[in-house]
């Protein structure tokens, strides 16, 4: 199962759900792959891995052929898999466009390797891009991280036709595995007056589960550890480990069968983070 974080905007808390509830996901048990469509890596970096060793990534699978197994790696967890994004991302969106078939070039590269997953995440840029499509085209879900804040409706609103529209030209079937409140705070009167209107709008469609505000979230990534490394007692970690719960009930609830338990991944011995990253910084 493959699941998409995308908006619009960008610092509403989509890298940080997408290596948060990835960890969490691995942290119970299931195998997960963390993909980073990001030129600016930020889920990468937030993992651990130094900025000098992110190739390969996504832009070599993207653009150069590259198999996409090839391109994987483990982390310091031992269920989540990681594909790097890095800068030269930039540069896909141009030459995707000369490709044939630009939006499915994802969707390709990932057939052999997804299987090897129970859950697969994506990260996206905060752009509706071609980027953004391959992931959405690849994906059988998207999840989409709201901010409740000035806006914060027509933003939900303005994505959601995006994705319908495209749905229609590339015949995407992601489906909304839900709207998940991200940096909810409650000591404003606008946040707790967007968050009940953000709900009373889109009933169940938004995550019962939401992150608040902590700052352990926001510090954790500097010293590339996930939330659950850096602080397993903070509110931040406990609402994903939550929200992981919640994930894994949607999408099955949704008709969407979790992966069959298998073998492990296929060709984890080959997988090997580079040099000495292997168990990232300060472990
Ligand atoms: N629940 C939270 N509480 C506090 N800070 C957060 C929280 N979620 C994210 N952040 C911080 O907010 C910033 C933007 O989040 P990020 O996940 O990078 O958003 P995006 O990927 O949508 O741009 C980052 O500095 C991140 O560490
Ligand atoms: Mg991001």
């Amino acid at each position: 199962m493959i699941t998409a974080l995308v908006s619009k905007k960008g610092g509403v808390g989509k890298t940080t759900t997408a290596v948060s509830l990835a960890a969490a996901l691995a942290l119970a048990g299931r195998r997960t792959l963390l993909i980073d469509l990001d030129s600016q890596a930020s889920a990468s970096l937030s993992l651990g891995v130094p900025r000098h060793l992110l190739a390969p990534s996504t832009a070599d699978v993207l653009l150069r052929e590259m198999p996409a197994w090839r391109a994987v790696r483990a982390t310091a967890l031992p269920n989540l898999h990681l594909l790097t994004a890095s800068a030269d991302l930039h540069d896909v969106e141009e030459e995707l466009t000369q490709m044939p078939d630009p939006a499915k070039r994802l969707q390709r590269a990932l057939v052999d390797l997804t299987p090897d997953y129970e859950i697969t995440l994506i990260d996206c840029p905060a752009t509706m891009s071609l980027i953004t499509t391959n992931a959405l085209v690849a994906a059988d879900s998207f999840m989409l991280p709201v901010v409740p804040q000035y806006l914060a409706l027509e933003g939900v609103q303005n994505l959601l036709e995006g994705v319908r529209r495209m749905r229609h030209r590339y015949g995407t079937g992601a489906r909304l595995a839900g709207i998940v409140l991200t940096m909810v705070d409650y000591r404003t009167r606008a946040g707790k007056e967007n968050a009940a209107r953000l709900r009373a709008l889109y009933g169940d469609r938004v995550f019962a589960v939401e992150v608040r505000t902590n700052v352990r979230l926001a510090e954790a990534p500097e010293r590339g550890l996930t939330i659950f490394e850096y602080d397993a007692r903070s509110t931040g970690a406990r609402a994903y480990q939550l929200l992981s719960q919640e994930f894994l009930w949607r999408t099955a609830a949704d008709g969407q069968p979790e992966a069959q338990a298998g073998p492990g991944p296929r060709r984890a011995e080959a997988y090997r983070f580079p040099q000495s990253s292997a168990s990232g910084p300060q472990h």
